[in-house]
């Protein structure tokens, strides 16, 4: 092998290395951001990911926030546990959706206007506060704020 030859081949060579090389970067970058996109709920946005304070923003014209298009309607925003609650044309109703009893899941109840835990029959007001037990720790409650479709949740 002549030695112009040869510095053609090796050229080339560490031409292609450095470009597979790149593209095995690039693509891991990629798929980082669509891993990090995975995880962010559907049709919510918001959230300072500095903080640990509650900020999220959902459309109820969306699935699956659009029951609270109805009055009594009620949905989990199921990453930060939170059950959200239409309680008239104007007023949202956003607490913890995690019992202070035993942990299980709550759910709204229209007609009495309370959050009701399944499991031991505990009700909770609309700001969270006990109804009734077994549970006698209140709910957290955020503070929620309408703009159009978008409905905001936040401490
Ligand atoms: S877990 Fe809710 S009342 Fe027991």
């Amino acid at each position: 092998m002549e030695r112009k030859e040869f510095i053609e081949k090796v050229g080339l060579s560490g031409a292609a290395i450095l470009i597979f090389g790149c593209m095995q970067s690039c693509s891991k970058d990629v798929a980082s951001s669509d891993t990090q996109n995975q995880n962010k709920p559907p049709n919510s946005s918001g959230g300072d990911a500095s903080s640990n304070k509650i900020d999220f923003t959902i459309d109820i014209n969306t699935a699956p926030y659009d029951v609270l298009k109805n009055i009594g309607g009620y949905a989990i925003y199921m990453e930060s546990k939170i059950i959200i609650a239409r309680a008239s044309n104007t007023e949202f109703l956003a607490v913890s959706s995690v019992c202070t009893h035993q942990g299980a899941t709550l759910q709204y109840r229209s007609n009495t206007s309370k959050f009701y835990c399944p499991l031991h029959g505990s009700n909770f007001n609309q700001n969270g506060s006990v109804a009734n037990g077994p549970a006698a720790q209140s709910l957290k409650q955020y503070s929620t704020s309408l703009s159009g479709s978008k409905l905001r949740i936040f401490e």
